[in-house]
Order: C-alpha cells, then structure tokens, then sequence
C-alpha cells in the first residue's frame, strides 16, 4: 500500500479508524470523510474532509485526482419487532447506508478508474446471510448493499474492483450499548461459534486485504467475518 491513495468515509472512528490505521501502517496517503474528526486527532498525517454523507451534495474537490482504495464505512444498527417499524426509520437508515454509498461512490468512481488496480470496499452484515429477527431495517439496508457490491463489481470492471465485508457483532462505538458491560459481553460471545465477539482489527484486517494487491482476481465478493455466525452450527 507503499504511497497508494486511500479514502475511507467514516474512517474517524470504529472499523473505519481501524482501516485508517492499518493502512498508513502500510504506508499509504489516507483522505478520511466523517462529521466529526473523532479518534483521528492521534493519528498525524491525515487529510481530513468534514461532510456529512446524508446531504444531498457531495464536494468531491478535495479528493486525490486518482484514488487506488476506497471504502464506505457509515452504518447503522436499529432493531425492532416488524410490527413497530416506521417508515421514516427505515428511509434514514437507507439514506446513510445505501444511498449516502451510491453518492460517494459515484462520485469518487472517476478517480478510482484513473488508478491502476482500483478497489472500493463495503459493510454489509451478517444478518443478510443470517435471518435474525428485529432486523427489518438493517436487513433491508444491507442487502441492498450485497446487491450492490455485485452491480458496481460487474458495471465498473476490469479497472474497479468492488468487494463487500459481512461483519458479525464487533466492538466499536455504534454497538457499544450491545457490549457495555462484562454480563452482556460474555453473554453476546456465547452466541458465536468462535466464542467472541469481533474485534476492530478483525474486520479492518479483511477490508485492507481486499483493498490491497493480495486480493487481486477478487471482485464482486461478500466476505462473512463472524466468528461463525452464519456458517455453523455448534
Ligand atoms: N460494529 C458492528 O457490530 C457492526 C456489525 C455489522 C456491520 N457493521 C457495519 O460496519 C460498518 C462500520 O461500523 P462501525 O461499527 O465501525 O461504525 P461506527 O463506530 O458508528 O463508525 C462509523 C463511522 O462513520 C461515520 N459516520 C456516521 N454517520 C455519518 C454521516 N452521516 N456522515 C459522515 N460520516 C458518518 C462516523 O464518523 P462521525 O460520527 O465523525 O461522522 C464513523 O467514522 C457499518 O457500515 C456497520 O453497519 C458493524
């Protein structure tokens, strides 16, 4: 990743932070796009660009002329029994995961098709593989996702490749309320065939493998890190 231009929206915290790091770790110039500057303040070296991916406009000005990785991190998780799903939460999570994606890629796709060997990384979850009840709305922002992953991979190759990354519970600041004590923890890490629940660099590590060379004749993949999850039985 030796000087190879990264951007990672939601890169200032959580998983996409974990990426941030990993990646300048392996020596690669990172632009990250979040709201706030969040974690970054210790990370040096860093262009950071304030936007929030709801907004209908997306200034992509400031971004490198040519990008070689790029990766959509924004995401939510909002549970609730089908009979109390409200129209309007499922269109905000919409907003954040697919559309906010559709609009950032669309406008970063040119300087990807300008690197040689471009790769776009995106978050699904394991509740798509996996039917989990409460997960109407995750569910339906996250296929689409998978779906996605799948068009943009057939539509923008050879030159982009576009692979998706289905994580289970990790520990991060969005799934903090599911973990924040010792009890809800181990009872979480039961579920899992694995016996824990993710970590950061867990799910960061397989986003910069399918960034990077090494994952080469990939494309068009969802890529389940979940401790098990959606795979086996114990
Ligand atoms: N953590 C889990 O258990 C889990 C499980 C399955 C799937 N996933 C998926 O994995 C991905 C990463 O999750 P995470 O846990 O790392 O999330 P996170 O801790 O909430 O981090 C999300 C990042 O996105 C940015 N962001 C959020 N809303 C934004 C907005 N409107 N505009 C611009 N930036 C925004 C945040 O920065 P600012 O707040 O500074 O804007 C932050 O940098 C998500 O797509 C999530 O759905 C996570």
């Amino acid at each position: 990743m030796q000087n190879k231009n990264l951007v990672v929206v939601g890169g200032s915290h959580g998983i996409g932070l974990g990426i941030v790091q990993q990646a300048m770790a392996r020596g690669a110039e990172v632009t990250v796009v979040s709201r706030s500057s969040g974690q970054l303040a210790a990370t040096a070296g860093i262009r950071h660009i304030i936007a929030d991916v709801t907004d209908d406009e997306v200034d992509a000005s400031a971004l490198p002329e040519s990008i070689d990785g790029f990766a959509y991190c924004p995401g939510s998780i909002n549970l609730g029994p089908l009979r109390s799903v409200e129209a309007g939460r499922i269109r905000q999570d919409f907003e954040l995961n697919v559309v906010g994606a559709v609009k950032w890629f669309q406008a970063v796709a040119p300087a990807l098709r300008r690197s040689d060997g471009a790769s776009a990384v995106f978050f699904s979850t394991v509740a798509v593989a996996q039917g989990m009840p409460m997960h109407t709305s995750v569910a339906a922002a996250k296929g689409a996702i998978e779906g996605l992953t799948r068009t943009w991979a057939a539509e923008l190759s050879p030159q982009v490749r576009v692979n998706c990354v289905a994580p289970a519970l990790t520990a991060t600041p969005l799934s903090e309320r599911f973990l924040e004590t010792e009890e809800k923890r181990a009872a979480m890490a039961s579920k899992y065939p694995l016996r824990r629940v993710g970590e950061i660099d867990d799910i960061a590590g397989t986003a910069l493998f399918l960034l990077s060379e090494q994952s080469s004749w990939m494309t068009g993949q969802v890529l389940a890190v979940d401790g098990g999850m959606s795979s086996v039985r114990k």
